[in-house]
């Protein structure tokens, strides 16, 4: 993965095409950007928190079918929700609690989704490779959700 993938996002969510203030509309094509920028991934999707029933649910995404709901703090989503941290899990079967929606996953990684300092959910990322994740990864990405969080705080 690479950093131009910063720079191309921010040209892309620049244009009148692509700007938005509905929340779902921008996840859902910052789901699709990473879906058709970053490779090797089978899944890319928000899961975003839902206070009146106290979970992560399934927000915009691309990829087979997945879970609708996740419990609070668990699986890979929950945790890193839970700790506001990122997780890398180089193989998910060997990680307790993976909620295993697509059973091509064998690895994941995991960024909390902050808007103005408040928590608004989880940018999950599935790999069908082993390892695919690294940290070069993890911080180009978790840039990008940073941007994507400044989007929504902007509109
Ligand atoms: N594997 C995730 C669940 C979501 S699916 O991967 C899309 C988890 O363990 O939280």
């Amino acid at each position: 993965m690479d950093k131009i993938l910063l720079e191309q996002f921010t040209a892309i969510f620049a244009d009148d095409e692509y700007r938005t203030s509905n929340h779902i509309s921008l996840l859902a094509n910052a789901s699709a950007f990473i879906m058709e920028l970053v490779p090797d991934l089978n899944w890319a999707g928000f899961y975003l928190w839902e206070d009146r029933t106290a979970q992560l649910e399934l927000g915009p995404f691309q990829g087979r079918l997945a879970c609708a709901t996740i419990a609070n703090q668990n699986g890979v989503c929950g945790t890193a929700f839970a700790q506001q941290k990122a997780l890398r899990v180089a193989n998910v079967h060997e990680f307790a609690g993976h909620i295993a929606c697509d059973t091509a996953t064998n690895s994941e990684m995991v960024l909390p989704l902050t808007v103005d300092g408040q928590k608004m959910g989880v940018l999950d990322l599935d790999s069908p490779k082993l390892a695919r994740f690294s940290e070069q990864d993890q911080e180009i990405l978790t840039a990008l959700t940073q941007k994507i969080g400044a989007l929504i705080s902007n509109n």
